[in-house]
């Protein structure tokens, strides 16, 4: 056997990294990518919903002050010339128009043109001109299709806040439903688009009719006749040519009202939920569901046979699977170690040499008794919720290959990851191929040969939810 392994070790941090520092490591300009970022985010909402606040209030308070005037010059309506004449003979009366005219209309005038919360108006544009671009979103909307897909939800379920079988108090608005499934339009799933579409008019739109054309990102009515015209086309309905599509949608959405448009998507989605044409799932969405067959007669025992240190420190090793050989060792990290990496991941540029990668190093000998080769880089990766890393055999990513230009790491026999963090739903890591699903826990590492048997594509699920 060899005695020098070239190990790639993987730390998966599942959990947000203790840093000031915002960016995100992978994507320093994006914030969607890391917890962090989105932290930061969530601040960012909140300065801007206070200055929005704020400025609602600067307005609503000149709208007591003008109504207060009013209110003030309440009188009966002179209709007839009579009346006004017999109104401005009185000398009072005179008067204060007069007064009024001179003094008070001037300046009510001028007040009504004064600028207002221009503080306020100045923070939020700041605010909004750092604000995610396309980038972050559309990341966001594969996420949240690679959730749905992966764990096979049903948009009813995620709009309410059902991930898998634990109910959220989040639910989603509206316009996230409305969103999602422009989105699902775009990418061409047209079934999902007409089910989230259904989901989004269950909600009540809020506001007007009016904010809601100011802030739609999609226009209601020409996204309706896109839906149609799909669902005519893949139905391949002669019938119903794009001109009497146009004149149907158009008849049936003269000033739009929310229950038409549900009706529309009802009898739509009547057609295509007959249709059973969905996709049989992936090996890899079938893992992440946790629908592999349970795998018999493996055993979990300590391990104290490979070298002094075992001896007296028996290391926790489950069999995941044996062929191919995949072991799981319990609490190989501490929580202590965990965070002293996540300190030092932040300062550490992917490739340099930390005391915690020469630690981990001497770890994995002591786990696996082979000699290992100092490996210079240890790779950490904060998935994010529905982030995703493509299926791929081993981890010689391109990220490592920046890093090992020479090509000097040479191939692996073998793997490691550490699970540096706690997934509530989700994450887990799956081989496809030989139907091995694997959960994570902090604190743990899996370790798998590639090498002996053939190489293992494997794939983690994205994580749901997390801690
Ligand atoms: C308004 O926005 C500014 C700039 O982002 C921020 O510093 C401030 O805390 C926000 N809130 C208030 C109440 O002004
Ligand atoms: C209108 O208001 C501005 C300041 O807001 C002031 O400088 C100007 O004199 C005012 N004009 C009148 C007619 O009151
Ligand atoms: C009907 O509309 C669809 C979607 O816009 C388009 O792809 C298709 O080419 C149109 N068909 C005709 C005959 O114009
Ligand atoms: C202990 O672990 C090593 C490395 O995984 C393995 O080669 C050895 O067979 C294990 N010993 C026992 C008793 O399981
Ligand atoms: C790669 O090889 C070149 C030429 O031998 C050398 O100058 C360079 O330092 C090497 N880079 C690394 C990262 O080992």
């Amino acid at each position: 056997m060899l005695n020098v392994v070239r190990a790639a070790v993987l730390l998966i941090l599942v959990q947000s990294i203790n840093s000031t520092d915002p960016n995100d490591l992978f994507n320093r300009k994006y914030y969607s990518s890391s917890v962090l970022g989105l932290v930061k985010l969530l601040k960012m909402e909140q300065a801007f919903m206070e200055n929005f606040s704020m400025y609602a209030n600067i307005l609503q308070e000149k709208v007591d002050n003008l109504n207060i005037f009013l209110d003030a010059l309440k009188r009966p309506n002179h209709i007839t010339h009579n009346e006004r004449e017999k109104f401005v003979s009185n000398p009072l009366n005179a008067f204060g128009l007069i007064r009024r005219l001179n003094q008070d209309w001037p300046k009510l005038q001028n007040y009504t043109q004064k600028p207002l919360g221009l503080v306020q108006l100045t923070a939020m544009q700041d605010i909004v001109s750092a604000a995610p671009e396309s980038f972050d979103m559309n990341e966001k909307l594969k996420a949240m299709h690679r959730i749905e897909t992966t764990y096979d939800l049903q948009p009813k379920d995620i709009a309410k806040g059902l991930l898998q079988s634990t109910e959220f108090i989040y639910k989603l608005s509206f316009r996230d439903c409305l969103s999602l499934a422009h989105h699902k339009f775009e990418i061409g799933e047209f079934k999902r688009s007409l089910l989230w579409f259904r989901e989004a008019l269950k909600l009540n739109a809020d506001g007007s009719l009016e904010i809601m054309n100011i802030l739609q990102e999609i226009e209601l009515k020409g996204f309706a006749t896109a839906v149609a015209k799909r669902v005519s086309i893949y139905l391949s309905n002669q019938a119903l040519t794009n001109e009497t599509i146009d004149n149907m949608v158009n008849t049936q959405l003269q000033d739009a009202k929310q229950m038409d448009l549900e009706q529309l998507i009802s009898s739509e989605l009547k057609q295509w939920i007959n249709d059973d044409s969905t996709t049989p799932p992936t090996g890899h969405n079938l893992g992440c569901q946790g629908l592999f067959p349970k795998k018999s007669n493996l055993v979990c025992r300590y391990n104290s046979s490979t070298n002094a240190f075992l001896q007296l420190a028996p290391l926790k090793m489950e069999e995941v699977s044996r062929d191919p050989y995949i072991v799981m060792f319990h609490e190989v990290v501490s929580d202590k170690e965990i965070e002293e990496m996540k300190g030092e991941i932040t300062e550490m540029e992917n490739g340099k040499e930390s005391s915690f990668s020469k630690r981990i190093n001497q770890r994995i000998s002591d786990m696996t008794g082979f000699k290992l080769e100092e490996f210079p880089a240890i790779q950490s990766a904060n998935f994010g919720v529905g982030g995703y890393f493509k299926p791929h055999y081993d981890y010689y990513t391109d990220r490592l290959k920046e890093v090992d230009v020479n090509n000097t790491l040479g191939d692996r026999i073998g793997s490691i990851i550490f699970y540096a963090g706690e997934v509530s739903q989700g994450g887990q890591t799956v081989f496809p191929d030989s139907k091995v699903m694997v959960e994570p826990k902090k604190g743990n590492a899996l370790l798998w040969f590639n090498a002996f048997i053939h190489r293992q594509i494997h794939e983690p699920c994205t994580p749901c939810v997390q801690l």
